[in-house]
């Protein structure tokens, strides 16, 4: 059975023109694109997506990298989708980014990682109905 998650290609992946690429690998991956919306957070939007994160040391660059500039949000789905994703994104952690992923071919460092993926199916849902307003459901037969 089909799932949802969510992608952001952040400010920084935006600015240096990596959102064409970034797409196309998704799309190689056999995911379907179901809606997209370019956009730029508010403190008070990113503060509600990184609800997760307030009181971490990284808080604060956090919110800022992502009010920054551009981001480009991707709603995608297909079998496993959230796992596969993340894979396909690659680790937080530099040390740990496997050659192939995203993060690896286009991050630069902790915070300007060049992406976020939801990190299970109950945070896509939650993710995807604050950035497109409600879950979106199948629009197209393919
Ligand atoms: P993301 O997948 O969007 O989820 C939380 C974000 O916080 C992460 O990507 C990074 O952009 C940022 N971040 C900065 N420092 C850290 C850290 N030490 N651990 C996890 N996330 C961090």
């Amino acid at each position: 059975m089909n799932q949802q998650t969510l992608l952001l290609i952040k400010p920084n992946a935006v600015m240096h023109k990596h959102a064409g690429n970034i797409i196309s690998i998704i799309e190689t991956k056999a995911f379907l694109l179901r809606d997209i919306k370019v956009m730029q957070f508010t403190p008070e939007a990113a503060a509600a997506f990184y609800q997760e994160h307030l009181g971490k040391e990284f808080y604060d660059r956090l919110i800022k990298f992502m009010c920054s500039g551009t981001t480009i949000a991707l709603l995608l789905e297909k079998a496993n989708a959230v796992a596969d994703l993340r894979e396909l994104v690659g680790d937080t952690d530099p040390a740990k980014r496997k050659p192939g992923t995203i993060r690896h071919l286009y991050a630069e460092g902790i915070t300007e990682n060049a992406v976020h993926a939801s990190d299970s199916p109950e945070h896509a849902q939650r993710e995807i109905r604050l950035i497109f307003g409600s879950p979106q459901y199948p629009k197209l037969s393919h």
